[in-house]
């Protein structure tokens, strides 16, 4: 055997024992803007490392479109899907179909926020590695404010009133396509995000308390959901009842509308080089209710990494789990995506803190969020957010006053959780 059959056959060789470890693997995500772009660079990355092929299985960004696939795919023990991108408020709802990433991961939870494990851990199993966390901000235009004079509004009221006066001067100069706010009024998930906000900022609790009871009902509720439903039509387009986040952000990033509710991604696609709205925004935190109780409130978001139990390549899926949580792959989402990590030194990262500078602010605002009551609710999560965001739908439609829809929310809830 000469030299070069001698080195062709170990190259040969090397190259078995590479295929034979290496795993295709497919990945479940639906996401908002270049989120799937950045999905991608990241599994090049991780194939170089591990050698695993990942395709993959894009989804729609509306976060209850994937649920309902979901749900269906993992009841059926679908097992072409090894790994799911999962909402914070999944966990309870999934846990079975899941494998239990605890010993997997026990080096490298202490890294992450603990309550952002805690999220994802049901009955001692730990059900999906973190990959980030979400906090929503008020994007506002820092040039139109300048203009006419105003400050950043600190409660919802002065929002309408700001709103109101800057998009009335901008049409009168000839800006037709100016409006005042903008956010996410679909009838779903998205829409239980942002009425959880109005509801907890006016002192009105959480829809459903830490302890099971329903609190939704209630004076300070109903003044919060009034005080939106007052938006439509007026500083919001009626367009906003089928909006999610990313028609939002279209509204919003051609420069038509002054202020906009949306979670942190936003920013750097509002900063991108041929973004109108480039340079002339800022974020601040939402703005407070009014009357007892009141406060500036945001909903608790974040997505995770999970393993399917119906894998059949439960060990690379869970290697790939680990490395999209990774505190390198965290800091390079956090630059591109802007999305907010949950290793916590990334809070202090200069790097980090140069492309998104809100996020040395936004640690405090995520600690503080409001979480969903997904914890309460456990499997009936889904159910109990769909009465609420339809009730709160209903509301700003004009379809039933808000004290109606939150009377028969009431009593729809309480049968939900009796069953
Ligand atoms: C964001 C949040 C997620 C939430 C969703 C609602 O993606 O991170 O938790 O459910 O928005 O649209």
């Amino acid at each position: 055997m000469n030299l070069k059959t001698l080195i062709a056959g170990l190259l040969a060789s090397v190259t078995m024992v590479g295929a034979a470890n290496a795993a295709s693997l497919a990945i479940v995500s639906g996401d908002t803007g270049t989120g799937l772009q950045f999905l991608q660079s990241e599994l090049d990355l991780f194939k170089a490392e591990s050698g695993h092929d990942v395709t993959i299985v894009p989804m729609p960004s509306s976060t209850s479109d994937q649920f309902g696939q979901y749900r269906l795919w993992l009841a059926a023990g679908n097992a072409d899907i090894d790994v799911y991108q999962t909402d914070v408020i999944w966990a309870p709802q999934l846990a079975d179909q899941l494998v239990d990433l605890t010993e997997a991961a026990k080096d490298v939870v202490g890294v992450h926020f603990p309550s952002v494990i805690e999220s994802q851990t049901v009955n001692g199993k730990l059900v999906a590695v973190p990959g980030f966390t979400d906090a929503p901000a008020l994007f506002y235009r820092k040039d139109l404010l300048e203009k006419h004079g105003k400050e950043v509004p600190k409660t919802w009221v002065e929002l309408h009133q700001t709103a109101k006066a800057i998009m009335d001067a901008e049409r009168a100069e000839g800006n037709k396509d100016m409006w005042g706010y903008v956010f996410q009024a679909n009838a779903y998930e998205g829409l239980t995000c942002n009425a959880l906000e109005w509801v907890n900022a006016y002192g009105g609790g959480q829809i459903i308390e830490a302890d099971g009871t329903i609190s939704i009902n209630n004076e300070q509720a109903v003044a919060a959901l009034e005080e939106a439903a007052s938006w439509i039509g007026t500083i919001a387009p009626e367009g906003v009842l089928a909006y999610g986040e990313e028609e939002a952000r279209g509204v919003w990033q051609l420069g038509n509308s002054v202020f906009m509710r949306n979670w942190p991604y936003a920013y750097a696609l509002s900063n991108s080089a041929d973004a109108p709205v480039k340079g002339k925004f800022d974020v601040a935190p939402l703005p407070a209710g009014e009357g007892p109780g009141a406060k500036a409130s945001g909903t608790l978001g974040g997505w995770n990494f999970a393993v399917s139990k119906y894998s059949k390549e439960v060990d690379a899926a869970t290697e790939l789990a680990l490395f999209l949580a990774s505190e390198g792959s965290q800091k390079r989402r956090a630059i591109s995506q802007n999305n907010l990590p949950t290793v916590q030194t990334l809070y202090k990262d200069a790097d980090v803190l140069a492309a998104a500078p809100f996020m040395a602010a936004w640690e405090e605002i995520f600690k503080n969020a409001v979480p969903r009551p997904s914890a309460p609710t456990q499997a009936s999560y889904n159910e109990a957010s769909s009465l609420f965001w339809s009730a709160v739908h209903n509301t700003l439609s004009g379809n039933g006053s808000a004290a109606e829809n939150l009377e028969v929310l009431e009593i729809d809830l309480t049968d939900l959780l009796a069953k």
